[in-house]
Formats: C-alpha cells, sequence, structure tokens
C-alpha cells in the first residue's frame, strides 16, 4: 500500500517522537518516500539529524532556513504529499489545528495539505480525557482528518492509560488498512437520514428528541471516504456537516419522508438512522397558544414511517439499514423491526448501555442481520462504529 508513496511525516513536540526514528525507518522499509516536517519545539525530543538521516532527506521546521538561505514552501510540501501523517500529535498542535493557526511550517503545510491527513495524538491521559480535546479531535475527524488512536499503558508521567502515541508498526497497518478500503464503496449511492425531527405545535413551540445527528454525519463522511456518493437527508441539528457532503435539510418527519422517497429511487444502499418523531399533533394552531386552562390536552396522530415505507417499496437490488433504540429486551425487538419493516440490516442500540445513545461521542452497538446473525461491538467513538457499521454493509453488498 505504502510503495513509492509521498509520505509527510509531521512531529510535534512530545516524548512519544523518540519513536519517529522507528516510524521512520518502517516507511521507508515499506517503500514509501519520506519527507519530515517538525515543530520548533519537537527538536527538544528527537534530533533533526536521526530523522533526517533515516529519511535521506532534510528536516524541514522553519520555512527559511537561516543557513542555506532556501525557502521551504509549505504550499509544495503538501503538494508533494500522498499521505500527511502527523505522529506524535500533541495537545497543543491538535488545538492549533482545529482552530485554524499556522505559526510554524508544519501548521501552515497542514492548512495547504489535500491529500490524507492522519493524526496519532499522543499527551497524558487526564489531558487526553478533557472534553476540549475531544471536541479538537472531532472537529479533526468532521473535517475528514483520520484519527489513529492512542493506545493505553504506561505514560512518561508513570500514570497507567489512554493517551499513549499508538506503536509505530501499528501505526503503518492502520494506514495500510484505511488505504485498502478507500474505494470499496466505489459507484455506490447511499442515502442516509440523520438527526431529530421537529413537529410544529404552535408558530413559536414544537416536539422534538435528543437526537443530534452524529451518527449519521459520521456514517455519511465515512461512505463519502470510501468512495461512495453521499446523500444526507438531515433534521435540525446544531453540528457542522462537511461542505463535500449533499446534504437535504428538513424540519418535520413529513418533510424527511417525501425526501428520502425522491432520493430512494437512485439509491444502492439506505440507512436510515435519522430519529424521526411517531407522532405529530393533529393541529397546528395559527396563533401562538395562550395560557388560559389549568390542564392542556394535545392530539397528535401518527407519522408515517419512513423506514417501513421505504421497505415495502424496496427492489431486489437495494440494501436497507434500520436503526433501532429500544429500552427492553432489546434484540427480541430489533429482530421484529428488521421483519416487519422488510430490512436487510438492523443496528441496534441501547439507552440502557452507558457511553451509547443521543447526543453522546461514543455509541455501544450489535450489527443484527436478516440471516439472525448478531455481531457485537464495544463501545467506540461514533467516527469508529460508522467503520464497523460500513465494513458490514461492504461484506453483504459488494
Ligand atoms: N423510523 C422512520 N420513520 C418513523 C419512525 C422511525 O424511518 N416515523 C426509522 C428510524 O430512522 C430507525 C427505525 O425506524 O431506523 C427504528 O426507529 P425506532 O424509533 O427505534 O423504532 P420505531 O419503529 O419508531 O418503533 P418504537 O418507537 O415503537 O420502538
Amino acid at each position: 500500500m505504502l510503495k513509492g508513496k509521498h509520505v509527510l511525516l509531521g512531529v510535534t513536540a512530545s516524548i512519544a517522537a523518540y519513536k519517529t526514528a522507528n516510524l521512520v525507518r518502517l516507511l521507508i522499509k515499506a517503500g514509501a518516500e519520506v519527507q519530515v516536517i517538525m515543530t520548533p519545539s519537537a527538536r527538544d525530543f528527537v534530533t533533526p539529524l536521526t530523522l533526517s538521516t533515516l529519511s535521506k532527506k532534510p528536516v524541514y521546521t522553519e520555512y527559511f532556513d537561516g543557513k542555506t538561505g532556501d525557502w521551504n514552501s509549505h504550499i509544495e510540501l503538501a503538494e508533494w504529499a500522498d499521505i500527511f501523517l502527523i505522529a506524535p500529535l500533541s495537545a497543543n498542535s491538535l488545538a492549533k489545528m482545529a482552530n485554524g493557526y499556522c505559526d510554524n511550517l508544519l501548521l501552515a503545510t497542514y492548512l495547504s495539505a489535500r491529500c490524507d491527513v492522519y493524526f496519532a495524538p499522543a499527551m497524558d491521559l487526564e489531558m487526553y480525557r478533557q472534553e476540549i480535546v475531544m471536541e479538537n479531535i472531532e472537529k479533526l475527524q468532521s473535517v475528514g482528518n483520520i484519527l489513529i488512536p492512542p493506545g493505553k499503558g504506561e505514560l512518561a508521567s508513570g500514570l497507567e492509560g489512554e493517551g499513549r502515541m499508538e506503536e509505530p508498526e501499528e501505526i503503518l497497518k492502520q494506514i495500510s488498512v484505511h488505504k485498502s478500503r478507500e474505494e470499496d464503496f466505489k459507484g455506490k449511492k447511499i442515502l442516509i437520514s440523520a438527526g431529530p425531527t421537529r413537529e410544529m405545535l404552535d408558530p413559536v413551540r414544537f416536539i422534538t428528541n435528543h437526537s443530534s445527528g452524529k451518527m449519521g454525519i459520521a456514517l455519511a463522511i465515512e461512505a463519502h471516504k470510501r468512495g461512495a456518493e453521499v446523500t444526507l437527508v438531515h433534521g435540525p441539528i446544531n453540528i457542522r456537516i462537511p461542505d463535500f457532503l449533499k446534504k437535504i435539510a428538513v424540519i418535520s418527519s413529513a418533510e424527511m419522508h417525501k425526501a428520502c422517497l425522491k432520493e430512494f429511487k437512485n439509491a444502492d444502499i439506505i440507512i436510515m438512522s435519522a430519529a424521526v418523531s411517531d407522532y405529530t399533533p393533529t393541529k397546528v394552531s395559527d396563533q401562538k397558544i395562550k395560557k388560559s386552562e389549568d390542564k392542556l390536552t394535545l392530539e397528535f396522530k401518527k407519522t408515517t414511517d419512513i423506514l417501513n415505507d421505504l421497505g415495502s417499496k424496496k427492489e431486489a437490488n437495494q440494501f436497507l439499514v434500520g436503526f433501532a433504540l429500544e429500552t427492553e429486551n432489546e434484540v427480541e425487538n430489533a429482530f421484529k423491526k428488521l421483519d416487519s419493516k422488510n430490512l436487510d440490516m438492523i443496528v441496534l442500540n441501547s439507552l440502557r448501555d452507558e457511553g451509547a445513545g443521543f447526543g453522546k461521542d461514543t455509541n455501544l452497538i450489535k450489527i443484527l442481520d436478516k440471516s439472525k446473525k448478531v455481531t457485537e461491538f464495544s463501545l467506540k467513538v461514533k467516527q469508529e462504529v460508522a467503520v464497523d457499521i460500513l465494513n458490514h454493509i461492504v461484506k453483504a453488498v459488494v
């Protein structure tokens, strides 16, 4: 996978930088051409001489080299690269990348890069656990950068836990696996629904649910990265959807139904991860409902079950995936939904599982197939859950 590839290795200031000597060796052994760039403080952790000897190229840190008078162009470096691997990535450089800073050569090159960017964070476990750090990691993932998650083990501080940069062998393995998956949905059209719907009661009030849309967006980004032509139909959500995705914004379940029906005919794979409202008010008041009586009774009617409707219209060459959120008899109820809605696969998440469900960054799923097989997965961030779901689909479809 790496033979003949131009790998730009960005090294930032972390004790894990000592592992980059081995990383460069392994990349060269795998047939890659390696160019190292470092942040100025990274030089305190590993010497440019070591990395330049191993990579057989000068190591760049500054825009302008005072000794040789050379100008190191971040644009040229970014254009040269087939793969930009940033390892180790410190919390500081991560925060700068997530916010568009470019006060050194490495960061300016990152902002100029159009190739796949892989990043391998390295920090102490308390830092890694911080919500702000998680948000920054997610931000990079949301623009299509690929996380190489840190491993668990003894840290430089002497503490045990998560935060240790992944071992060089494992980094190479993850890049190779990712590269091999790159085109596995090529030529496939995928329709994904995401987020909640909003059912209006009057001009200022509505009923909705806690869905953030994160799972559906993670699926859409991953499918796009793997060569699919993705259409994302989404309800009102507060998170940014990358520009490279074709998206259709809707508000109500009726609008979502209409948009999904229109896109359904052209889709090979349909994944309905939206949390659609099951009921909508029978009457939407033209005016704001006034506070008059002590009690207020509202009447609701059932919405169309979009997934069920698509299941009844499904052609033999289409693959339909539903989600099920259950609070009791999870597997049994999810199998019932798979049968009654004529699905090929259903992704089950339970609200009883800690770390899974609405608004969370992580999810704990089981995948149920038509053949009655149940595959269980461990608790993962939604981006990795999306990888598991698409890996499962690819085996059945492609
Ligand atoms: N779904 C849908 N349209 C609806 C309701 C649900 O397309 N009006 C889809 C969801 O996108 C999800 C699946 O149906 O893929 C299951 O949703 P879930 O809320 O778990 O179950 P329901 O079928 O609504 O049944 P219940 O609420 O009784 O569990």
